[in-house]
C-alpha cells in the first residue's frame, strides 16, 4: 500500500544538498506544517521515496542501501518521519529493522509492552486516555551498554483521534529552564533526583508503566528481584501488603551530556513520574509514582509546571498515517503519546 501524500508537502531533492551521494536520489524531502527548525534544521527530517516501491521487500532493500545516508542524516536532525513507505503489518516493519542492520536491544523497564514478531514490541498497551509525557526511552537504566540509542515506531493502525507520538529535541527544555528556573537547574545539578514506583504483581494498564514485576525483572524470587532492581536502576525494594513492590531508584542526574556539541539532554523522568502526591514525600495509593530531589525533598510545583510548558510549546506532533515510521535518536530526542480513541496500533523497535 502507498500512503496518500499531504495535501500541502513540498519537496526539495536531497541530491541538491552538497556532500550527499547517489544515495540520496532514493528519498525525496517532504515538508509539512508541524516540523520545527531546530539549531539550524528542520525537525524531523521528513523523508519519502523517490524511487517505486513495489512491496516491503523493496522497501527493506532500499533502507538495507542507504542505512549509512539515514544515520547521518540521524545525526544531524536528531529525528527522521518516513512516509509512503509499502508497509502494511509487524512483520513489513520487523523486515526493515533487520534492514538497517543495527542491533536490537532488550526492553528493560516497567512500561506494558506485547511481542509482535522478533524484535517488534507494542510502544505501550496502556490506557489510551493516559497522556504518557515525554521522555528518553529507558533513562533509568544505569548500565549504558542496555540502553537503546535509536527507536524506530511504525504505525501498523492509525488512531481515530489524537494518539501523536510527539517529539521534542532534549537540550531545547534544559536551556529554557536554566533560564527561568536557575535555581531548580544548579539543585538539580548538584543533588539529582530519586524515582519511587510500586509495582503490582499482575499489571496493571491504567497507568502507563505498570508492568507487573514477575515481568519486569523476569522472576518471581525476591532474592532475585533485589539483585537485578539494584543492577539495572540502582533501585532499593521493599515488598508492600497485596504482593506489591516498592522501587526508590536513583540518584540520577537530571541531565547528560552526550558526544561533542556541548548540549545537556533533559535526561529525566520528572514529567513522567510527578505528581502532587509527591509533595508529600512519596508515592500514594492512587498515584503510584513519585520523584524528588536527591535529598528526598519535593521538586518545587512552579518549576515543574515551568517544565511542563515548554515540553508543549517546543513538540512536534505530526498525526500518524498507516505505514508511516520515525526513528529517534533517543540521546537527543525525548518522546511522548497522546491520548486516543481507540484503535491504535504503533509498534517500536529499540535499537543501538
Ligand atoms: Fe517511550
Amino acid at each position: 500500500m502507498i500512503c496518500s501524500k499531504p495535501a500541502e508537502a513540498e519537496t526539495k531533492d536531497l541530491a541538491k544538498v552538497k556532500g550527499e551521494g547517489a544515495a540520496h536520489s532514493m528519498f525525496k524531502e517532504i515538508r509539512l506544517a508541524e516540523q520545527r527548525i531546530v539549531d539550524g534544521k528542520v525537525f524531523p527530517l521528513i523523508l519519502t521515496p523517490n524511487v517505486l516501491l513495489e512491496s516491503a521487500d523493496a522497501a527493506a532493500n532500499l533502507f538495507e542501501a542507504n542505512s549509512t545516508f539515514l544515520e547521518q542524516k540521524l545525526k544531524e536532525h536528531g529525528a527522521i518521519f518516513l512516509r509512503e513507505f509499502p508497509l502494511q503489518s509487524g512483520e513489513d516493519f520487523d523486515c526493515v529493522v533487520k534492514a538497517l542492520g543495527w542491533p536490537s536491544v532488550p526492553y528493560i523497564g516497567s512500561a506494558p509492552r506485547t511481542q509482535v514478531v522478533g524484535s517488534v514490541y507494542t510502544a505501550n498497551d496502556s490506557n489510551p486516555q493516559a497522556f504518557i509525557n515525554f521522555h528518553h526511552e529507558m533513562a533509568q537504566i544505569i548500565d549504558d551498554a542496555s540502553w537503546p540509542s535509536r527507536l524506530i515506531f511504525f504505525c501498523e493502525i492509525p488512531p481515530s483521534e489524537g494518539g501523536q507520538t510527539p517529539i521534542i529535541v532534549s537540550h531545547e527544555v534544559t536551556q529554557s529552564l536554566r533560564k527561568q528556573c536557575p535555581q531548580f537547574l544548579q539543585r538539580l545539578d548538584k543533588q539529582g533526583l530519586l524515582y519511587l514506583k510500586v509495582l503490582p504483581k499482575e499489571k496493571d494498564c491504567r497507568y502507563i508503566s505498570l508492568e507487573g514485576w514477575p515481568v519486569v525483572f523476569g522472576t518471581n524470587d525476591p532474592r532475585e528481584v533485589q539483585e537485578r532492581a539494584k543492577a539495572n536502576f540502582n533501585a532499593r525494594v521493599e515488598w508492600l501488603p497485596g504482593c506489591k513492590l516498592r522501587l526508590l531508584s536513583g540518584p540520577f542526574e537530571a541531565t547528560r551530556k552526550f558526544g561533542e556539541d556541548g548540549q545537556s539532554a533533559w535526561f529525566n523522568m520528572i514529567m513522567t513520574y510527578w505528581s502532587e502526591s509527591s509533595h508529600g514525600g512519596g508515592n500514594s495509593s492512587d498515584y503510584p509514582y513519585g520523584v524528588l530531589f536527591g535529598d528526598g525533598s519535593p521538586l518545587p510545583q512552579d518549576a515543574v509546571e515551568a517544565c511542563r510548558k515548554i515540553h508543549e510549546e517546543n513538540s512536534v506532533d505530526i498525526p500518524w498515517q498507516q505505514g508511516d515510521l520515525m526513528i529517534i535518536d533517543n540521546s537527543r530526542v525525548m518522546h511522548g503519546r497522546r491520548a486516543y480513541k481507540p484503535p491504535r496500533q504503533i509498534l517500536v523497535a529499540l535499537c543501538k
